[in-house]
Protein backbone atom coordinates (compact mmCIF):
# COMPACT_ATOMS: atom_id res chain seq x y z
CA UNK A 1 0.00 0.00 0.00
CA UNK A 2 1.60 3.45 -0.88
CA UNK A 3 -1.36 5.97 -0.42
CA UNK A 4 -2.95 5.81 2.77
CA UNK A 5 -5.24 9.37 2.74
CA UNK A 6 -8.98 8.64 3.27
CA UNK A 7 -8.37 4.72 3.85
CA UNK A 8 -9.61 2.83 6.91
CA UNK A 9 -7.72 1.07 9.56
CA UNK A 10 -8.93 -1.37 12.07
CA UNK A 11 -6.73 -2.45 15.39
CA UNK A 12 -7.12 -4.50 18.28
CA UNK A 13 -5.44 -3.28 21.32
CA UNK A 14 -5.26 -0.40 21.08
CA UNK A 15 -6.18 1.40 24.13
CA UNK A 16 -2.50 1.66 24.85
CA UNK A 17 0.99 0.80 23.99
CA UNK A 18 1.82 -0.76 20.52
CA UNK A 19 -1.70 -0.61 19.31
CA UNK A 20 -2.47 3.10 20.18
CA UNK A 21 1.03 4.08 18.03
CA UNK A 22 -0.14 2.41 14.86
CA UNK A 23 -3.32 4.57 15.57
CA UNK A 24 -1.89 7.87 15.69
CA UNK A 25 0.60 7.14 12.88
CA UNK A 26 -2.35 6.20 10.47
CA UNK A 27 -4.82 8.56 11.33
CA UNK A 28 -1.20 11.11 11.11
CA UNK A 29 -1.31 9.65 7.17
CA UNK A 30 -5.09 10.63 6.64
CA UNK A 31 -6.56 7.68 7.46
CA UNK A 32 -9.56 7.16 9.22
CA UNK A 33 -9.13 4.40 12.36
CA UNK A 34 -11.24 2.01 14.29
CA UNK A 35 -9.37 1.36 17.69
CA UNK A 36 -10.58 -1.39 19.85
CA UNK A 37 -10.07 -3.07 22.92
CA UNK A 38 -11.48 -4.80 25.78
CA UNK A 39 -10.82 -2.29 28.48
CA UNK A 40 -12.97 0.37 27.76
CA UNK A 41 -11.72 3.12 30.28
CA UNK A 42 -8.15 2.80 28.66
CA UNK A 43 -10.60 3.04 25.25
CA UNK A 44 -12.18 6.46 26.25
CA UNK A 45 -8.94 7.52 27.71
CA UNK A 46 -7.06 6.75 24.69
CA UNK A 47 -9.68 8.24 21.90
CA UNK A 48 -9.50 11.66 23.96
CA UNK A 49 -6.02 11.68 23.74
CA UNK A 50 -6.69 12.13 19.40
CA UNK A 51 -8.01 15.91 20.43
CA UNK A 52 -8.77 17.76 17.30
CA UNK A 53 -8.24 14.40 14.76
CA UNK A 54 -10.78 12.51 16.87
CA UNK A 55 -13.57 12.60 14.25
CA UNK A 56 -11.35 10.45 12.37
CA UNK A 57 -11.15 8.00 15.41
CA UNK A 58 -13.57 5.51 16.40
CA UNK A 59 -13.46 2.85 19.23
CA UNK A 60 -15.18 0.49 20.31
CA UNK A 61 -15.15 -2.31 22.92
CA UNK A 62 -14.35 -5.76 21.35
CA UNK A 63 -12.65 -8.50 23.23
CA UNK A 64 -10.79 -10.35 20.12
CA UNK A 65 -11.28 -13.93 21.80
CA UNK A 66 -15.21 -13.58 21.63
CA UNK A 67 -16.24 -14.96 17.89
CA UNK A 68 -19.58 -13.41 17.72
CA UNK A 69 -18.62 -9.76 18.97
CA UNK A 70 -16.24 -9.94 15.49
CA UNK A 71 -18.33 -9.79 12.47
CA UNK A 72 -21.29 -7.02 14.58
CA UNK A 73 -18.00 -5.10 15.10
CA UNK A 74 -16.62 -5.12 12.01
CA UNK A 75 -19.96 -4.34 10.64
CA UNK A 76 -20.49 -1.19 13.22
CA UNK A 77 -16.50 -0.46 11.47
CA UNK A 78 -17.55 -0.23 8.14
CA UNK A 79 -21.16 1.46 8.61
CA UNK A 80 -18.74 4.28 11.07
CA UNK A 81 -15.99 4.70 7.97
CA UNK A 82 -16.47 2.36 5.23
CA UNK A 83 -14.37 -1.12 3.89
CA UNK A 84 -11.69 -1.46 5.81
CA UNK A 85 -8.19 -1.49 4.24
CA UNK A 86 -5.19 -2.24 6.77
CA UNK A 87 -6.15 -4.62 10.00
CA UNK A 88 -3.89 -4.92 12.61
CA UNK A 89 -4.30 -8.07 15.09
CA UNK A 90 -2.03 -6.54 17.89
CA UNK A 91 -4.15 -6.99 20.97
CA UNK A 92 -2.04 -9.40 23.38
CA UNK A 93 -1.21 -10.40 26.93
CA UNK A 94 2.12 -11.56 28.58
CA UNK A 95 2.04 -14.50 30.71
CA UNK A 96 5.44 -15.80 31.86
CA UNK A 97 6.77 -18.27 33.79
CA UNK A 98 7.78 -22.25 33.84
CA UNK A 99 5.82 -24.19 31.42
CA UNK A 100 6.13 -26.86 33.69
CA UNK A 101 4.24 -24.83 36.28
CA UNK A 102 1.31 -23.30 33.56
CA UNK A 103 -2.34 -24.61 33.60
CA UNK A 104 -4.70 -25.26 31.17
CA UNK A 105 -5.81 -22.25 31.98
CA UNK A 106 -2.94 -20.28 31.57
CA UNK A 107 -2.63 -22.16 27.66
CA UNK A 108 -6.11 -21.23 27.12
CA UNK A 109 -5.82 -17.74 28.10
CA UNK A 110 -2.21 -16.96 26.19
CA UNK A 111 -3.23 -18.57 23.10
CA UNK A 112 -6.57 -17.48 22.81
CA UNK A 113 -5.61 -14.05 22.87
CA UNK A 114 -2.35 -13.45 21.34
CA UNK A 115 -3.07 -16.42 19.03
CA UNK A 116 -6.75 -17.21 18.64
CA UNK A 117 -7.12 -12.98 18.35
CA UNK A 118 -5.09 -13.46 15.20
CA UNK A 119 -7.08 -16.13 14.27
CA UNK A 120 -10.32 -14.17 14.42
CA UNK A 121 -9.15 -11.04 13.20
CA UNK A 122 -8.23 -12.91 10.01
CA UNK A 123 -11.27 -14.74 9.84
CA UNK A 124 -13.10 -11.93 9.72
CA UNK A 125 -11.69 -9.41 7.46
CA UNK A 126 -10.06 -11.51 4.85
CA UNK A 127 -13.25 -12.23 3.00
CA UNK A 128 -14.62 -8.91 3.46
CA UNK A 129 -11.34 -7.31 2.51
CA UNK A 130 -11.13 -10.14 -0.64
CA UNK A 131 -15.04 -8.69 -1.29
CA UNK A 132 -14.22 -5.30 -1.56
CA UNK A 133 -11.19 -5.72 -4.06
CA UNK A 134 -9.73 -2.11 -3.15
CA UNK A 135 -6.64 -4.12 -1.85
CA UNK A 136 -5.19 -4.08 1.74
CA UNK A 137 -2.73 -4.96 4.47
CA UNK A 138 -2.80 -7.02 7.75
CA UNK A 139 -0.32 -6.48 10.23
CA UNK A 140 0.34 -9.03 12.96
CA UNK A 141 1.82 -8.33 16.10
CA UNK A 142 4.46 -11.05 17.37
CA UNK A 143 7.76 -10.47 19.22
CA UNK A 144 11.55 -11.14 19.54
CA UNK A 145 9.49 -14.14 21.19
CA UNK A 146 8.61 -14.98 18.10
CA UNK A 147 11.51 -15.33 16.56
CA UNK A 148 13.61 -16.27 19.51
CA UNK A 149 12.58 -18.64 22.67
CA UNK A 150 13.66 -18.08 26.41
CA UNK A 151 13.52 -19.57 29.74
CA UNK A 152 10.34 -18.73 31.19
CA UNK A 153 8.15 -17.49 28.45
CA UNK A 154 7.42 -20.94 26.66
CA UNK A 155 3.61 -19.38 26.45
CA UNK A 156 4.28 -16.33 25.54
CA UNK A 157 6.55 -17.85 22.79
CA UNK A 158 4.36 -20.29 21.88
CA UNK A 159 1.80 -18.18 20.85
CA UNK A 160 4.53 -15.75 19.29
CA UNK A 161 5.99 -18.13 16.95
CA UNK A 162 2.48 -19.44 15.60
CA UNK A 163 1.38 -15.73 14.77
CA UNK A 164 4.79 -15.43 12.89
CA UNK A 165 4.10 -18.51 11.22
CA UNK A 166 0.51 -18.05 10.47
CA UNK A 167 1.48 -14.50 8.81
CA UNK A 168 4.15 -16.02 6.71
CA UNK A 169 1.32 -18.50 5.10
CA UNK A 170 -1.45 -15.73 4.86
CA UNK A 171 1.32 -14.01 3.15
CA UNK A 172 1.97 -16.26 0.57
CA UNK A 173 -2.00 -16.95 0.28
CA UNK A 174 -2.66 -13.36 -0.47
CA UNK A 175 0.08 -12.41 -2.42
CA UNK A 176 -1.72 -12.10 -5.37
CA UNK A 177 -4.99 -11.13 -4.28
CA UNK A 178 -3.53 -7.23 -3.83
CA UNK A 179 -3.27 -7.93 0.44
CA UNK A 180 0.09 -7.94 1.86
CA UNK A 181 0.38 -9.31 5.30
CA UNK A 182 3.05 -8.49 7.75
CA UNK A 183 4.24 -9.13 11.18
CA UNK A 184 5.75 -7.30 13.84
CA UNK A 185 8.35 -8.26 16.05
CA UNK A 186 9.75 -5.66 18.26
CA UNK A 187 11.41 -6.53 21.17
CA UNK A 188 11.32 -3.60 24.43
CA UNK A 189 8.20 -1.37 23.65
CA UNK A 190 7.07 1.04 26.60
CA UNK A 191 3.94 -0.18 27.26
CA UNK A 192 1.16 -1.39 29.57
CA UNK A 193 1.33 -4.54 29.15
CA UNK A 194 2.03 -6.05 32.15
CA UNK A 195 -0.45 -3.89 33.99
CA UNK A 196 -3.29 -4.54 30.89
CA UNK A 197 -2.70 -7.93 31.71
CA UNK A 198 -3.42 -8.59 35.05
CA UNK A 199 -6.56 -6.70 34.40
CA UNK A 200 -8.08 -8.48 31.06
CA UNK A 201 -7.31 -11.92 32.58
CA UNK A 202 -10.91 -13.38 32.92
CA UNK A 203 -12.12 -15.29 36.32
CA UNK A 204 -13.04 -18.11 34.00
CA UNK A 205 -9.04 -18.69 33.17
CA UNK A 206 -7.68 -17.52 36.36
CA UNK A 207 -6.52 -20.63 38.13
CA UNK A 208 -3.11 -19.92 37.35
CA UNK A 209 0.41 -21.33 37.88
CA UNK A 210 2.36 -19.31 35.87
CA UNK A 211 0.59 -15.62 36.57
CA UNK A 212 2.31 -12.90 34.81
CA UNK A 213 5.23 -10.98 37.06
CA UNK A 214 3.81 -8.24 39.43
CA UNK A 215 3.50 -5.30 37.83
CA UNK A 216 5.47 -2.47 38.94
CA UNK A 217 3.96 1.02 39.26
CA UNK A 218 4.52 2.95 36.29
CA UNK A 219 6.51 5.74 37.74
CA UNK A 220 9.55 3.07 38.75
CA UNK A 221 9.25 1.20 35.97
CA UNK A 222 9.29 4.52 33.92
CA UNK A 223 12.64 5.01 35.49
CA UNK A 224 13.96 1.61 35.28
CA UNK A 225 17.21 1.20 32.50
CA UNK A 226 15.06 -1.40 30.61
CA UNK A 227 11.79 0.87 30.16
CA UNK A 228 13.47 3.94 29.63
CA UNK A 229 15.55 2.70 26.57
CA UNK A 230 12.90 0.78 24.99
CA UNK A 231 11.61 2.49 21.76
CA UNK A 232 8.59 4.37 22.57
CA UNK A 233 4.87 3.17 20.96
CA UNK A 234 4.67 6.18 19.16
CA UNK A 235 8.11 5.02 16.80
CA UNK A 236 6.70 1.64 16.81
CA UNK A 237 3.60 2.51 15.28
CA UNK A 238 5.44 4.89 13.01
CA UNK A 239 7.58 1.93 12.12
CA UNK A 240 4.72 -0.12 11.23
CA UNK A 241 3.42 2.39 8.79
CA UNK A 242 6.70 2.08 6.99
CA UNK A 243 6.58 -1.47 6.66
CA UNK A 244 3.35 -1.40 5.16
CA UNK A 245 4.01 1.09 2.62
CA UNK A 246 7.15 -1.04 1.68
CA UNK A 247 5.30 -4.31 1.91
CA UNK A 248 7.97 -6.02 4.64
CA UNK A 249 7.44 -9.06 5.66
CA UNK A 250 9.24 -8.27 8.84
CA UNK A 251 8.50 -4.39 9.85
CA UNK A 252 11.46 -3.05 11.19
CA UNK A 253 12.15 -4.73 14.49
CA UNK A 254 15.24 -3.04 15.60
CA UNK A 255 15.84 -1.46 18.59
CA UNK A 256 16.79 2.10 19.90
CA UNK A 257 19.72 0.54 21.39
CA UNK A 258 21.04 -1.25 17.92
CA UNK A 259 19.94 1.88 15.65
CA UNK A 260 22.48 3.16 13.16
CA UNK A 261 24.23 5.37 15.52
CA UNK A 262 23.73 4.10 18.95
CA UNK A 263 26.61 3.06 21.14
CA UNK A 264 25.47 -0.56 20.21
CA UNK A 265 25.11 -0.15 17.31
CA UNK A 266 28.50 1.28 17.21
CA UNK A 267 30.26 -2.35 18.79
CA UNK A 268 28.23 -4.42 16.66
CA UNK A 269 29.82 -2.15 13.76
CA UNK A 270 33.48 -2.44 15.55
CA UNK A 271 33.39 -6.29 15.79
CA UNK A 272 32.30 -6.32 12.23
CA UNK A 273 34.96 -4.26 10.78
CA UNK A 274 37.17 -6.72 13.09
CA UNK A 275 35.66 -9.64 11.42
CA UNK A 276 36.20 -7.85 8.25
CA UNK A 277 39.67 -7.93 8.89
CA UNK A 278 40.03 -11.61 9.33
CA UNK A 279 42.33 -12.87 7.18
CA UNK A 280 39.89 -16.10 6.29
CA UNK A 281 38.44 -16.00 2.84
CA UNK A 282 34.82 -14.77 2.89
CA UNK A 283 31.90 -17.00 1.16
CA UNK A 284 30.02 -14.97 -0.97
CA UNK A 285 26.89 -13.63 -0.29
CA UNK A 286 24.01 -14.01 -2.02
CA UNK A 287 22.68 -10.80 -2.60
CA UNK A 288 18.61 -9.87 -1.16
CA UNK A 289 16.37 -7.24 -2.72
CA UNK A 290 16.53 -5.18 0.64
CA UNK A 291 19.27 -5.66 3.69
CA UNK A 292 18.45 -9.29 4.77
CA UNK A 293 19.53 -11.52 7.32
CA UNK A 294 19.21 -14.64 6.80
CA UNK A 295 16.13 -15.41 8.67
CA UNK A 296 14.66 -13.27 5.92
CA UNK A 297 15.56 -16.36 3.65
CA UNK A 298 11.48 -17.77 3.40
CA UNK A 299 10.37 -14.49 3.08
CA UNK A 300 12.62 -13.45 0.08
CA UNK A 301 11.29 -16.58 -1.39
CA UNK A 302 7.56 -15.63 -0.78
CA UNK A 303 8.58 -11.83 -2.06
CA UNK A 304 10.30 -13.02 -5.43
CA UNK A 305 6.61 -14.63 -6.33
CA UNK A 306 7.77 -18.06 -5.99
CA UNK A 307 4.77 -18.82 -3.23
CA UNK A 308 3.70 -21.50 -5.70
CA UNK A 309 6.85 -23.24 -4.76
CA UNK A 310 6.88 -22.63 -1.24
CA UNK A 311 3.05 -24.08 -1.80
CA UNK A 312 3.79 -27.14 -3.82
CA UNK A 313 6.55 -28.87 -2.20
CA UNK A 314 6.40 -32.71 -2.13
CA UNK A 315 5.97 -33.99 0.88
CA UNK A 316 9.35 -36.11 0.55
CA UNK A 317 11.23 -33.22 -0.07
CA UNK A 318 13.50 -31.35 2.38
CA UNK A 319 11.08 -28.64 2.96
CA UNK A 320 13.55 -27.12 5.62
CA UNK A 321 16.13 -26.36 2.99
CA UNK A 322 14.34 -23.35 2.34
CA UNK A 323 14.04 -22.59 6.26
CA UNK A 324 16.95 -21.87 7.82
CA UNK A 325 15.62 -21.79 10.99
CA UNK A 326 14.44 -25.23 11.42
CA UNK A 327 16.39 -28.67 11.79
CA UNK A 328 15.32 -31.72 9.93
CA UNK A 329 16.40 -34.87 10.80
CA UNK A 330 18.00 -37.35 7.95
CA UNK A 331 14.66 -38.73 7.82
N1 LIG B 1 5.73 -3.94 24.82
C1 LIG B 1 6.64 -4.79 24.36
O1 LIG B 1 7.82 -4.71 24.74
C2 LIG B 1 6.26 -5.83 23.35
C3 LIG B 1 7.28 -6.53 22.72
C4 LIG B 1 6.94 -7.49 21.79
C5 LIG B 1 5.63 -7.71 21.46
N2 LIG B 1 4.63 -6.99 22.09
C6 LIG B 1 3.26 -7.27 21.69
O2 LIG B 1 2.66 -6.04 21.32
C7 LIG B 1 1.24 -6.16 21.44
C8 LIG B 1 0.70 -4.94 22.12
O3 LIG B 1 1.14 -4.92 23.47
P1 LIG B 1 1.71 -3.62 24.18
O4 LIG B 1 3.09 -3.92 24.59
O5 LIG B 1 1.44 -2.41 23.40
O6 LIG B 1 0.88 -3.64 25.55
P2 LIG B 1 -0.44 -2.86 25.95
O7 LIG B 1 -0.90 -3.46 27.22
O8 LIG B 1 -0.19 -1.41 25.99
O9 LIG B 1 -1.46 -3.22 24.78
C9 LIG B 1 -2.09 -4.47 24.71
C10 LIG B 1 -3.56 -4.20 24.60
O10 LIG B 1 -4.25 -5.42 24.33
C11 LIG B 1 -5.47 -5.36 25.01
N3 LIG B 1 -6.04 -6.68 25.18
C12 LIG B 1 -5.62 -7.69 25.97
N4 LIG B 1 -6.44 -8.73 25.87
C13 LIG B 1 -7.40 -8.38 24.99
C14 LIG B 1 -8.54 -9.04 24.46
N5 LIG B 1 -8.88 -10.27 24.84
N6 LIG B 1 -9.30 -8.39 23.55
C15 LIG B 1 -8.98 -7.15 23.17
N7 LIG B 1 -7.94 -6.46 23.65
C16 LIG B 1 -7.16 -7.08 24.54
C17 LIG B 1 -5.13 -4.70 26.33
O11 LIG B 1 -6.27 -4.17 26.97
C18 LIG B 1 -4.13 -3.64 25.89
O12 LIG B 1 -4.76 -2.42 25.63
C19 LIG B 1 0.99 -7.46 22.18
O13 LIG B 1 0.58 -8.44 21.26
C20 LIG B 1 2.35 -7.81 22.76
O14 LIG B 1 2.50 -9.19 22.95
C21 LIG B 1 4.92 -6.06 23.02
Amino acid sequence: MQNFNGKVAFVTGAASGIGLGMAQAFVEAGMKVVITDIRKNALDAALASFGEKAADVRGIVLDVTDRKAWSSVADEAERAFGPVHVLCNNAGVNISGRMQEATYSDWDFCLGVNLGGVVNGVQTFVPRMLAHGEGGHIVNTSSMGGLSASKGAGLYCTSKYAVVGLSESLRADLMDQGIGVSVYCPSAVQSELFESTAVVRPAALADSGAAPPPAPDLASRAASPIFATAMTAEEAGRRVLAGIRRNDMRPCRTNRRTRPGSPRWAKRATCRSTRNRSPRPRRPRRSYPIGLSRLWLRHCTVQRGSAHSLQSWPTNQPAASASPRVCHSSQ
